[in-house]
């Protein structure tokens, strides 16, 4: 039978071609192994020891279905941080289908991914993931588009006071109308979810989409800006989570709808903002209202309306959930703590009633202390990926003992564990998973322990502004109620999508 298919002279020629380039495939394959086995070498890496406890090893599905269960329990962090502990190193490697993947809560090989080896690394996806929704921009590119969209960026928020504090004065009143002062349990995270959002919009159009304070008549809806905002978000958060499967799925007709939603909602600004420019002068007003707007200070530096789009969605996604996130888990810490609340009362009381000042914010030591025990108990950006754009090293993780460096192939994915790093006894003691803001009135860690705005080149660049509005939220709170009292039982909880958040932050609040 075989012999009759080859039969034609055309099947021959064709046969061939099929064997020469499955030779050619195989070739390949072994030059780039003995390439990669003489890197190795001249680095003196050793292979990853270590590896993940795979129950069932082929293909890792067993790690893939503990993972979702994880998930399901709101217990991801703790899942990993036990797998680490499990296996006794804080580098190992484990498999997804036929990858295999490094897992890391290794200062020093984070600090080589983040800095001492940057540009060996990109950020592994994203734009897939998030990309519908946002476009091309800071968050979502890599290399030289990264680069630009940093430069055009980052000049914004170098003035210290990015952050209005008037702005969010506002916002803050249009919140304090939805909570209860009667002692009746409110869930404090949505409401930091809807205020963040009004403020970021703000921020960035120059116009805020005042979810909180429900649409004015005649005005394109924020509301159902906000809404369908939420829910593309979650689908980004889904995409990054079933990566090759959400790949073959594609986006889904109600994801298409909800982005074009957003899209439209935002294009209104765009165009507003571009008319603006054709006026402006080329110096003076920051904007139609003279107050400083992120939209009307990049409208002076580009003109593409996609570009705009993209980079000021970008920042949304990347400014507004991490700052609820931060709010909810810090107010499900500190409703745990009335002593605390009691001297953080005691604290902001010295400034008479009045609303607190950008200097003042920082001068308040124990508000800083619980943003930043906050920041290292529930980090909340847990996690990142790189991976790897040519064959490069970590400095740690190889060998037996894990202290040799390590090679990372090409194209091969670096999962860093900045949770766990922040949770590891051998850093921060025996009581490393206790909230405990005191910690940092003597507390100096190394740079690289401690990242919950990540480091190196790609650094956060919002962190002023997001400490600015965290800290100025709480001190208002502070301020308006004499005690506040967790209504929800047991531990905190995790709430993984993008971020890292509270799963339900339910008090009771007694104003002042
Ligand atoms: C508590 C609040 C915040 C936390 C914990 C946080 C954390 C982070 C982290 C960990 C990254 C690095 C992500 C990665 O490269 O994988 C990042 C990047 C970024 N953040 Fe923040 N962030 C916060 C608030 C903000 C705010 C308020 C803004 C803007 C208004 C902002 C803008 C950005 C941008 C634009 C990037 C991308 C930088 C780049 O890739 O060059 N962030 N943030």
């Amino acid at each position: 039978m075989a012999f009759e298919i080859l039969s034609t002279p055309r099947a021959q020629a064709l046969a061939l071609v099929v064997l020469a380039l499955v030779l050619f495939k195989i070739s390949q394959s072994l030059l780039r192994s003995h390439r990669r086995r003489q890197f190795a070498r001249q680095h003196g890496c050793e292979p990853v020891t270590a590896k993940y406890p795979h129950r069932f090893p082929y293909l890792g599905m067993d790690r893939i279905y503990d993972g979702l269960q994880a998930r399901k329990e709101h217990r991801t962090i703790e899942w990993v941080h036990q797998k680490f502990l499990e296996v006794g190193q804080y580098t190992l490697s484990f498999k997804i289908f036929t990858k295999t993947i490094i897992l890391t809560c290794d200062p020093v090989n984070i600090k080589a991914v983040l800095a001492t080896n940057f540009d060996d690394f990109a950020t592994a996806g994203r734009l897939e993931f998030v990309g519908p929704l946002i476009g091309k921009g800071i968050f979502t590119t890599d290399g030289e588009d990264w680069k630009h969209s940093r430069a055009m960026i980052r000049p914004n928020f170098v003035r210290a006071q990015v952050a209005n504090i008037d702005a969010i004065e506002v916002y803050l009143q249009d919140m304090f109308k939805l909570l209860p002062s009667d002692g009746t349990p409110v869930d404090l995270q949505p409401l930091f979810f809807g205020l963040t959002i009004d403020t970021s919009t703000e921020f960035l159009f120059g116009e805020s989409v005042h979810s909180l304070r429900g649409d004015e008549p005649g005005k394109p809806s924020g509301v159902a800006f906000a809404q369908a905002y939420d829910i593309a978000h979650r689908e980004c958060a889904l995409r990054a989570t079933q990566s090759p499967l959400a790949r073959l799925i594609g986006q889904s007709k109600q994801d298409k709808q909800n982005c074009k939603t957003v899209h439209d909602f935002v294009q209104r600004y765009i165009d507003e903002a571009l008319r603006w420019r054709q006026t402006w002068d080329g110096k003076e007003k920051a904007s139609p209202t003279g107050q400083y707007t992120f939209l009307y200070e990049l409208v002076k530096e580009t003109t593409d309306p996609m570009v705009l789009r993209s980079e000021v969605l970008n920042l949304l996604l990347a400014g507004r959930d991490t700052t609820a996130s931060l709010l909810g888990s810090m107010f499900f810490q500190l409703a745990k703590r009335p002593d605390i609340w009691e001297r953080l009362r005691a604290e902001i009381a010295e400034l008479h009633g009045a609303n607190p000042s950008f200097e003042e914010l920082k001068n308040l030591k124990l508000l800083q202390y619980c943003m930043k025990e906050t920041l290292r108990v529930n980090t909340v950006v847990p996690t990142f990926i790189r991976n790897a754009n040519k064959d490069t090293t970590l400095p740690s993780g190889g060998g037996k003992d894990g202290q040799s460096p390590i090679c990372v192939a090409a194209g091969q994915m670096v999962f860093c564990q900045i949770a766990v790093m922040h949770l590891r006894e051998d850093i921060w003691g025996p009581d490393a998973g206790v909230w405990n803001p005191d910690r940092w009135a003597t507390l100096r860690p190394s740079a690289w322990d401690y990242l919950p705005f990540l480091g190196g080149p790609r650094v956060c660049i919002g962190q002023q502004y997001a400490l600015t509005e965290a800290g100025y939220v709480t001190a208002r709170m502070v301020q308006m109620f004499s005690h506040m009292a967790s209504r929800d039982e047991g531990p905190w909880q995790e709430k993984l999508g993008l971020t890292c958040a509270s799963k339900q932050t339910n008090v009771s609040l007694t104003r002042a």
